[in-house]
């Protein structure tokens, strides 16, 4: 008889960790040592369908190697790095100078920073559309929500370290977007400032809370993350609806199985950022001067969607009642009654992805027709001088919306004989794409003066 040829992956496998790797046990049966320290961690096998690629683009250990080298890198530039206004710009022109390797540790810093963003605003899309929040997945996907905005209050802190120009002025708006939070955003305005004027005290709050206190809460809720996905059987599996979930699916080793392709997913993202930093420097211009600031000043790229409304809605309203309400909408949508349930399955059908196409469409053809409008055309609070302005560019818009919204919802379901899951992802859709539009447009489509132009206009 002739005996089976371990297949391609275990020869792989065999060949990258061989003998050394081996040790005997009591029993005398072989034993890896390296298998048996990742199986605390993880379960001995997973279902096999929740290891393609499709399902999960492996967004989730992206974000995951791009946390693990921003610590790494986070705890290097600390040997350099001083925390003070007169020394935080020249310690990082020293240690891109004259350090060892700074340049290149700061840019895979700074480009982690910026790619987390996108990973993570890309894993949240792949977990919604493949409705891989619905139960027993909603607490996973809170503990996601509140990883993100950890992750933005993280590039945020840091972006202010560099003491230049752009991180000076950009912080300087980000945090006088803070006053108009009701009732207490003064107060939290001159918390995090550390003062009523930018100066030692922010930088020295900033790096507190960049360096010790976010990394810290960051990996003890990616535990959390990580230990309720493991609770949840793993990842999601591909179930239509009216579809019994298999109690018994077929299951495939984590090692080497499993492990192989995260490996190969980690050294594709390490490759990518090492090679893009060294291809491109971290932003660095003049040093910080709080006498001049530049025209335009913007805030960073994450946020320049929120600056963007601020320009056409009440400064209260762009900066907390609508991102407050988007955020509770996200937060609960795992808990409502959906009645029938798709998971695992992009899009939950293809009524739903042609609708979710149909919805991205006219998001992308609205919203700037909206923005265009707003600058030059609609103004209520002139057309109604008797209202207080917080009513007529605030109140009355985000109630305009949100009846546009809805009535947007009523016809596509209408249209279309759409599930709630299907209505509810239109909506979605529609509005990340706006959100999308109006970041694109303060980026590239504000100059001057925070003027409409076209890009090759914006200094
Ligand atoms: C630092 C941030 C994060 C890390 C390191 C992380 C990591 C992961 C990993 C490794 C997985 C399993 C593999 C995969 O789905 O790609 C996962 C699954 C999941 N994540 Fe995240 N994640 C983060 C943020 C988020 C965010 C922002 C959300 C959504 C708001 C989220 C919601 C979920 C959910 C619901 C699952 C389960 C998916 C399923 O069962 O198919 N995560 N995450």
């Amino acid at each position: 008889m002739t005996q089976k040829q371990p297949n391609l992956i275990r020869r792989i496998w065999v060949s990258v960790f061989p003998y050394p790797l081996l040790t005997q046990t009591e029993g005398g049966g072989k034993r890896f040592l390296l298998r048996n320290l990742i199986l605390h961690f993880r379960p001995t096998s997973v279902p096999e369908q929740t290891m393609k690629l499709t399902l999960s683009w492996g967004l989730g250990g992206m974000a995951l190697v791009l946390v693990s080298l921003q610590i790494v890198t986070g705890v290097l530039l600390k040997f350099v790095y001083e925390p003070v206004p007169t020394h935080a710009y020249l310690s990082i022109i020293r240690m891109q100078q004259d350090v060892l390797f700074g340049q290149f540790i700061r840019n895979v810093h700074f480009w982690c920073a910026n790619f987390l963003v996108i990973v993570l605003f890309l894993h949240t899309l792949r977990v919604f559309f493949t409705g891989a929040f619905h139960a027993p997945r909603q607490m996973t996907w809170v503990l996601g929500l509140g990883l993100f905005i950890l992750v933005l209050a993280s590039n945020f802190t840091g972006y202010l370290l560099p003491w230049d120009q752009l991180a000076y002025w950009a912080t300087t708006i980000s945090i006088g977007m803070l006053e108009y939070i009701p009732g207490i955003g003064h107060w939290l305005e001159n918390t995090i400032r550390g003062g009523p004027e930018m100066g030692p005290a922010t930088l020295r709050i900033f790096f507190a809370i960049h360096t010790a206190v976010l990394p810290f809460v960051i990996v003890m809720l990616m535990a959390f993350h990580f230990w309720r996905i493991r609770k949840a059987g793993g990842l999601v599996i591909p179930t239509s609806p009216g579809e019994e979930s298999e109690e018994h699916p077929l299951r495939q080793p984590t090692v080497p199985n499993l492990l192989l392709r995260e490996a190969v997913v980690a050294l594709v993202v390490i490759a990518f950022v090492f090679m893009f930093s060294v291809s491109f420097d971290a932003s660095m211009g003049e040093p910080a001067n709080p006498g001049f600031s530049p025209n335009p000043t913007k805030a960073p790229w994450y946020f320049a969607g929120i600056q963007e409304m601020l320009l056409h809605l009440d400064p209260s309203f762009a900066v907390f009642v609508v991102p407050v309400m988007i955020f509770l909408a996200l937060l609960f949508m795992p808990y409502v009654n959906y009645g029938t349930l798709t998971r695992g399955v992009w899009f939950f059908s293809e009524n739903g992805r042609r609708t979710a196409a149909v919805a991205a469409v006219v998001g992308a053809a609205l919203m700037p027709l909206i923005i265009v409008l707003d600058e030059w055309v609609i103004d209520f609070a002139a057309w109604m001088p008797g209202l207080p302005v917080v009513v007529s560019n605030g109140v009355l818009p985000t109630l305009l919306a949100l009846a546009a919204i809805l009535v947007f919802y009523g016809v596509m379901k209408r249209r279309f004989d759409l599930t709630r899951e299907e209505g509810i992802q239109t909506v979605f859709v529609f509005l990340v794409v706006s959100f999308l539009v109006l970041t694109i447009t303060c980026i590239w489509f504000r100059g001057q003066g925070m003027g409409l132009m076209w890009p090759w206009q914006v200094p």
